[in-house]
């Protein structure tokens, strides 16, 4: 574990909420890791938001060239456009860095995801990038994953009843994303179901059942798949590794 050094953080916070400058401190000391003619995932959420931004403002200052972003969501992609971030498609090219936020983050670095909703994307371009890079403020880090959040389960649509079925055998709890009267809808036209896990259980194992289970898509377990994490506490930036 490494300390990014206070004097080298953002410096005053201003009228920030704590959290958000957090979130901003370990966003803007991943981007350091971007450079000149990289291809760099694009993730999706609060914290991703400050990444991109921040990566905007390096394309603008000049220091750093040629950077091509990959978005995990359309409200990523709209916002890399607007800050001057070229965007691509995601083609079978591997990325050089990905950045991006996490739900839960346990001491092996294996993650939640997908609370905000783009697990399918993210987890289709994370799997492609040298290095997967999370950024995090301290509260997202747990000792076991499950201990604060659902995991969500991307399913299809049509007969997603019967799917809900299919999951209640393997994950009894959990419930639809439903935000208002209707289903949430992913940007790929699909709806979320948000499992509640049980006090024990094997994250590979139950990925695997997840799988498994007719009608699922994919699920927001990220496991073995990022390289650091940029946790921002108020003491500083740890580097989770
Ligand atoms: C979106 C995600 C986000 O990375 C995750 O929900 C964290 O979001 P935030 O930074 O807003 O807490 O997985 O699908």
């Amino acid at each position: 574990m490494r300390w990014w050094p206070a004097s080298r953080r953002t410096g005053r916070r201003g009228a920030m909420p704590e959290l958000e400058a957090l979130k901003k401190e370990a966003a803007l000391r991943a981007v350091t890791l971007v450079e000149s003619g990289m291809r760099v995932g694009l993730g999706t959420g609060s914290t991703a938001k400050y990444a991109i931004e921040a990566i905007g403002e390096r394309l603008a200052s000049g220091d750093v060239r040629n950077v091509v972003g990959v978005a995990t969501s359309d409200v990523s992609e709209a916002l890399a456009r607007e800050v001057g971030i070229p965007v691509e498609p995601l083609d079978p090219r591997p990325l050089d860095i990905a950045i991006d936020g996490a739900d839960e983050i346990d001491p092996e670095l294996n993650l939640i995801k997908g609370l905000g909703g783009a697990l399918l994307r993210e987890k289709l371009t994370e799997v492609q990038a040298r290095r997967l890079v999370i950024i995090a403020d301290h509260t997202k880090v747990v000792a076991r994953l499950g201990e604060k959040a659902p995991v969500p389960v991307e399913i299809a649509r049509f007969g997603f009843l019967s799917t809900i079925e299919r999951l209640r055998e393997v994950v009894p709890g959990g419930r639809l994303r439903q935000p208002g009267a209707q289903p949430y809808v992913t940007d790929n036209g699909n709806y979320i179901y948000d499992a509640q896990l049980p006090a024990q259980f094997g994250p590979a194992e139950l990925e695997r059942q997840l799988k498994g289970t007719l009608g699922v898509v994919e699920t927001g377990f990220f496991l073995g798949m990022a390289e650091v994490a940029f946790v921002a506490a108020p003491e500083g930036v740890r580097e989770l590794r």
